[in-house]
């Protein structure tokens, strides 16, 4: 894909452009920073694997992963994070108002590109995709310190927060490329599928990562008493006294207690079991492609289940 991730490359510099100096400054910080481009990589696979090759699919590639990126900054702000692609957070850097504010920059400016791309279908995927986004976080803000949430309620904050987004992209792909209301729907599914096998991948390596292979802090997640998956299993399996470390750690958000809770979730089989749950979305994920033609973009989009899934950052 090197050569189309170019030309997406290309285009989110031209896009970040503003004459406010402080815009140019943060924004270019964090783009430049990398990121894996997955959700803009999922815009062009499906597009391409459905015969889709007009210009279009740059300009929403890009938009995707503007939207992705005023997500993070707003996201490292409320979860006060301080290390993101391997560099100081842009809130450690430049501040929380300048953080929110550029996000809203990045975020308003995604809609000034969707609106260009003229196609009314497209605005729709994508203001339902952010609002849904905002509800994912707001939900997330309501369970924190709740050691006592469903599995099915952490299982929507990472439908709304997470997969909402690749569900998006992957069905912006089968829009451009005018597929029928059903193929829309299979696309749509499988960025759903994958999405999800990514945020618990991602909630796994919150305790069995390496800092410096993800570009983020390990710990982050129990430092804020966040019920994810790894530590609701633990409770599950966990003897009594294994239960109460965690539910206090929880409602505490204690990362000194990291070590042991890290052991715990070893221990209880809590991070396979995590692993697990993302191997069955991810494989839900496979038996969408079968509704795409053979090609090589289809090929592509079947290693993004494996490495979703096998992945260390
Ligand atoms: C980070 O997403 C936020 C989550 C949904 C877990 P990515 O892991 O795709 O972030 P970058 O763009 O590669 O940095
Ligand atoms: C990321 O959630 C989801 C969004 C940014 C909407 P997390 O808070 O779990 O992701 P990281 O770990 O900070 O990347
Ligand atoms: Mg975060
Ligand atoms: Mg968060």
């Amino acid at each position: 894909m090197a050569a189309d991730m170019a030309e997406v490359d290309a285009l989110i510099q031209r896009r970040l452009a503003s004459d406010v100096v402080l815009i140019n400054q943060i924004s270019h910080y964090i783009i430049s920073a990398g990121g894996k481009r997955i959700r803009p990589m999922l815009v062009l696979l499906f597009a391409r694997a459905l015969g889709f090759n007009g210009p279009e699919r740059y300009e929403l590639a890009a938009t995707v992963e503007f939207i992705h990126t005023a997500t993070l900054l707003h996201d490292d702000v409320v979860d006060e994070s301080a290390l993101r692609r391997g560099r100081e957070t842009a809130n450690a850097l430049f501040g929380n108002a300048a953080s929110v504010l550029v996000g809203d920059f990045l975020y308003s400016r995604a809609f000034q590109m969707m609106v260009s791309v003229k196609r009314l279908r497209v605005l729709e995927v994508l203001a339902d995709a952010t609002n849904v986004i905002a509800e994912g976080e707001v939900l997330q803000l309501m369970n924190m310190h709740d050691p006592d949430l469903a599995v099915e309620d952490y299982l929507r904050v990472i439908r709304y927060k997470t997969a909402k987004l690749f569900e998006a992209s992957a069905r912006l792909g089968a829009v451009l490329a005018g597929a029928d209301s059903p193929l829309e729907e299979t696309c749509a599914s499988y960025g759903r599928a994958l999405g999800t096998a990514f945020q618990l991948v991602d909630d796994l390596l919150d305790y069995e990562g390496l800092s410096a292979q993800m570009g983020k802090n390990v710990g982050d997640d129990l430092r804020e008493g966040k019920p994810t998956l790894p530590l609701l299993v633990a409770m599950e399996r966990g003897t009594a006294q294994q239960r109460a470390l965690i539910r206090h750690a929880i409602e505490h958000g204690e990362v000194e207690k990291l070590p042991e809770i890290i052991e715990i979730v070893r221990e209880t089989g809590a991070l396979e079991a995590t692993r697990e749950a993302a191997r069955a979305e991810a494989s839900k994920a496979r038996e969408c492609l079968a509704a795409l033609p053979m090609s090589e973009s289809r090929e592509a989009l079947l290693e993004f289940c494996v490495r979703s899934v096998d992945r260390s950052s």
